[in-house]
């Protein structure tokens, strides 16, 4: 192959996604094909500045599409393939997993065919270096006592309809490697947090309500505990598992940060108080509201809600030579302040608009917002 190599993002339109393109872009030569099928977490806004840059292809489309994956393939030669495309969202699983086992499962089975298929004739010399990394989570594992951490070698134990859906797609990815040689990578990381996160995720939905005046929901005792990685951290993982990983192996992503969710909505609010004092927020003096922590509401818990998460990175750090860099508290410092920076982008999400801007600016056909 002469020029500058492509490379296939799936799910490019998302939030890690859209981080990731945009390190690719900064950190390699390569050209991306970004391919996306833009349902209601999808958001090109969030990729706007990119629309000139030659090297930004961002394509329409489902993995599931056998034919479209089958062109974009053969038209583009990609060197590697990062798979990001899923249904994410625990909540929206419980409601109806039907999209889940669609996306997650069906479609990243046909995205594998079509890999499978367009590895097997690449010239030797490529099919060689030729990677499809799977961007997985920690959910898969199930649920920790209040002891231990999760390592590559923990039984897959999924519990709420995201995590089966995933651990499911996890083994398609595991038996593709085993028995046709596919070189495939498996990442299976921990919570994220940062820029362009859609706000039915916790950090995003607290900070933005927080803001606002609205109530915090936090799930049951709020005594849950998840091990948080900012965006940046995860997507500099994925590339050094991309250049340094080892075919077939499975790498846990995490940056050693467990929290409670009620400290994690603690740090929010002072955060929040930080950046926009409560006593100079409209919203709040409106209603009378002195302290962001009086907005804190307890909710019934989340149906078979994962008690505690827990990673442990040392494979990753040992094979690849990556470390985190971000700590939690700069890192949602930081984040608070990005949503604070980019209020139309908060308000074309919180109001839906954004499909509207979407299709003011590429026309598709899109979904309706569910
Ligand atoms: P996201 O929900 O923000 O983005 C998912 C993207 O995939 C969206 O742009 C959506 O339009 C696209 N998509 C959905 N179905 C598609 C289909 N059939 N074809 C093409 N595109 C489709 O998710 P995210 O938080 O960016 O997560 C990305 C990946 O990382 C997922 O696979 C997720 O399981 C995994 N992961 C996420 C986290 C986290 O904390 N967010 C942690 C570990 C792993
Ligand atoms: P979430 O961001 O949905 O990620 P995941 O379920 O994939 O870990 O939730 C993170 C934690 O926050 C989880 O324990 C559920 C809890 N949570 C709340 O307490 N209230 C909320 O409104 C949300 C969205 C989550």
């Amino acid at each position: 192959m002469t020029g500058s190599p492509c490379l296939l993002v799936t799910g490019g339109a998302g939030f890690i996604g859209v981080n990731l393109v945009r390190r690719l872009l900064r950190e390699t030569d390569a050209l991306i094909l970004n391919l996306d099928k833009l349902t209601y977490a999808g958001n090109l806004e969030s990729l706007a500045d990119l629309a000139g840059d030659p090297r930004h292809n961002f394509i329409h489309g489902d993995i599931a599409d056998r034919e479209l994956v089958r062109k974009l393939l053969t038209d583009h030669q990609p060197a590697g393939i990062f798979h990001l495309a899923a249904e994410s969202h625990v909540d929206r699983s419980i409601e109806d997993a039907g999209d889940f086992l669609q996306t997650n499962v069906v479609g990243t089975y046909h995205l594998l065919q079509e890999a499978l298929a367009y590895w097997k004739q690449l010239p030797a010399q490529q099919a060689a270096t030729f990677r499809f990394i799977h961007v997985s989570t920690d959910e898969v594992y199930g649920s920790l006592g209040q002891d231990g951490f999760f390592t590559e070698e923990s039984p897959a134990r999924p519990n709420s309809p995201y995590s089966a859906s995933k651990a499911a797609s996890d083994h398609f990815v595991r038996a593709f490697h085993h028995t046709y040689g596919l070189p495939v990578v498996t990442t299976n990381c921990s919570n994220n947090y940062g820029p362009y996160q859609f706000p039915e995720k916790l950090i995003p939905l607290m900070l933005l309500n927080a803001l606002d005046g609205k109530p915090l929901p936090v799930y049951g005792d709020g005594g849950n505990v998840r091990d948080w990685i900012h965006v940046e951290d995860h997507c500099a993982a994925l590339m050094a598992v991309w250049r340094y990983g080892r075919v077939g192996q499975v790498y846990n992503i995490g940056a050693a940060d467990e929290r409670t969710n009620l400290d994690i909505v603690h740090q929010i609010c002072a955060a929040v108080e930080r950046e926009m004092p409560v006593a100079k927020n409209p919203r709040l003096a409106q209603k009378g509201i002195r302290n962001y922590t009086d907005l804190i509401t307890y909710v019934p818990d989340r149906p078979g809600h994962d008690r505690r998460y827990a990673i442990d990175p040392s494979r990753v750090k040992a094979q690849t030579g990556w470390q985190p860099v971000m700590g939690f508290a700069d890192g949602l410092r930081q984040t608070v302040r990005w949503y604070l920076d980019h209020p139309d982008w908060v308000e074309h999400v919180r109001s839906g608009t954004y499909q509207d801007w979407m299709k003011q600016n590429y026309g598709w056909r899109l979904e309706e917002k569910k």
